[in-house]
């Protein structure tokens, strides 16, 4: 390691190495999947905004199973998939064409550990993967990719959103509600249909089979991007279609849909 990386403790990194390999098989079932038909994302038409992607550089930090890097490769002249799990990175690598695979250059490694990229990159993309639970890993990771930038590059992210959990709570009680239980029942009920077990509301965690994510506040994404020296940014929602990937959805399509957060940083 080089520059102003020390070197990460173990304690940082929490072994989510290892928890993120041993959930790559199954990835599909355990998470929301933002590329999905019918979720509205407005990371297409970030990526499609991109002028003469074809000379440009994009980095695919926290790759997974690469369910992007195969739109990338067709785009970009020159596409870098990071990740810390080598069980995601051996899935990514199944999906590429021969020819995807020539402009492609994985990366078995953290993603704050971008010093050999600084000032190279056009296009920094994180889908759902700036969620370490540790947060000095978070800014620190943030600052990397601010400075594998080209100037005028961007950071288009996609992160978890916890108040998005909190929203479909409140729909849930007062559906709840509304078919007679009682506050401690629907409550009761909702927390069930959430798995509020799993999350903590105040820090914005999630900890499910060994995994520990970070889950955010829309403030919190603009707060740890001035931070990380980011000086614009535009955050919209991912809007999942109400099916059944989310709890009680059938009784829920009558009002605006649940999100996650997308961000463009510059
Ligand atoms: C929820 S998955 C998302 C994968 C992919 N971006 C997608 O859209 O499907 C998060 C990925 O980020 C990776 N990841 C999490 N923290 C990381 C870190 N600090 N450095 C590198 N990869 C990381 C995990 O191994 C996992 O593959």
């Amino acid at each position: 390691m080089t520059g102003r990386c020390r070197a990460l403790a173990k304690s940082e990194l929490q072994n989510q190495d290892r928890h993120w390999s041993r959930h790559a098989a199954q990835y599909e079932d355990l998470f929301l999947d933002p590329y999905a038909p019918g979720v509205d994302n407005p990371l297409w038409a970030a990526l499609d905004a991109v002028p003469d992607a074809r000379h440009k550089t994009a980095a695919d930090l926290g790759c997974g199973t690469g369910p992007l890097l195969p739109h990338l490769a067709d785009r970009f002249g020159r596409v870098i998939a990071v990740d810390f799990a080598a069980g995601m990175i051996e899935r990514a690598r199944e999906r590429l064409t021969p020819a995807a695979s020539e402009r492609v250059t994985f990366l078995n490694r953290p993603m704050h550990e971008l010093h050999d990229l600084a000032g190279q990159v056009d296009v920094a993309v994180a889908v759902n993967s700036i969620v370490m639970p540790d947060l000095r890993l978070i800014d620190r990771t943030l600052h990397a990719i601010h400075a594998s930038l080209r100037p005028g590059g961007r950071l288009l992210g996609i992160v978890p959103s916890i108040d998005g959990i909190a929203y479909h709570a409140m729909l849930l009680v007062d559906r709840a509600l509304e078919r007679g239980l009682t506050p401690k029942e629907a409550e009761r009920l909702a927390a069930i249909q959430i798995e509020r077990r799993y999350y903590d509301f105040a820090f914005g965690r999630f900890r499910f089979r060994g995994l520990h994510q970070k889950f955010w506040q829309p403030f919190e994404i603009e707060h740890r991007l001035a931070k990380a020296g980011f000086s614009t940014l535009s955050l919209a929602k991912v809007l999942y279609p109400w099916d059944d990937s989310l709890a009680g959805a059938d009784e829920l399509a009558e009002f605006p849909r649940s999100w996650d957060w997308f961000f463009q940083a510059s």
